[in-house]
């Protein structure tokens, strides 16, 4: 099961990272620019922040995402592979540099503040996180990497949100390896663990 789990997330990083390269391979993109990204995300202020927060429980916090998150969730929206909350027509005026300098400027932020929460709801969340190898990919303090998202001091509205989008089909991911890591979850189980990663700093 863990070994199983284990190769799975190093085929999702593998089918990741090629991706990237084939996609810078052959573009002249300039380095990320945190401070033109800055620039470029007034129109997001509005829902996300200027500080990464996102001003209600259904709008996802960007601040300290990893930036590669930030960026092929931006690319999804763009082609319409996610939808919601309007963001595909949000992403659709912006070009792949766009993308990186916003990126860059949100994980560049502060991380959002730990949320509290029913103390009994969170240890069950950590233990499910822990059993079901959650951490083997988001980071063992679920803080995201690479392009896997952050979990720590979400939303937890948006949490369970996404987790049954992701385990209906409703949102389709990358290469499968996260639906397939939600499809087990019950909606106990989902309100636990978002519990549980909103909680962590
Ligand atoms: C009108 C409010 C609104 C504005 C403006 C907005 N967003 Fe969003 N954004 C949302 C909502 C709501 C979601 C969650 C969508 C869903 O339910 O899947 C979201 C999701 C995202 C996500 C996915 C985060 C994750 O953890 O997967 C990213 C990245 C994002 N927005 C970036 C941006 C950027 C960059 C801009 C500016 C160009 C922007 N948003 C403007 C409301 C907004
Ligand atoms: C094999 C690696 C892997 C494992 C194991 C895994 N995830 Fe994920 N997770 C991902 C990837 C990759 C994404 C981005 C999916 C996409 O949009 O393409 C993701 C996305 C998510 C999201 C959406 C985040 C957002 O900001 O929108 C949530 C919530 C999530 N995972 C929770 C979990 C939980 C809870 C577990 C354990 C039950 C888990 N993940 C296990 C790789 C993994």
């Amino acid at each position: 099961m863990k070994a199983a789990l284990k190769t799975k997330a190093i085929l999702g990083v593998a089918f990741f990272t090629s991706f990237v390269l084939l996609g810078s391979a052959n573009s002249d993109a300039a380095p990320p620019d945190a401070v033109a990204g800055k620039a470029k995300a007034q129109t997001c202020f509005a829902c996300h922040g200027e500080n990464g927060i996102g001003i209600s429980p259904e709008i996802p916090n960007l601040a300290a995402q990893p930036a590669l998150s930030i960026t092929y969730q931006l690319i999804q929206f763009r082609g319409q592979q996610r939808k919601g909350g309007a963001m595909e027509a949000l992403a659709a005026g912006l070009s792949d540099q766009d993308m990186r300098d916003i990126a860059a400027y949100y994980s560049s932020l502060p991380s959002p503040p730990p949320q509290s929460g029913n103390a009994e709801k969170i240890a069950r969340g950590q233990q499910i996180s822990n059993t079901q190898y959650c951490n083997s990919c988001h980071g063992a303090q679920l803080q995201g990497q690479k392009h896997i998202a952050r979990l720590a001091g979400q939303s937890p509205e948006y949490l369970v949100t996404q987790l049954k989008n992701i385990r209906s089909g409703s949102r389709v991911d990358m290469d499968g390896t996260m639906g397939s890591a939600a499809r087990g979850l019950s909606d106990d189980d989902i309100e636990a663990i978002a519990a549980y990663a909103a909680s962590l700093k």
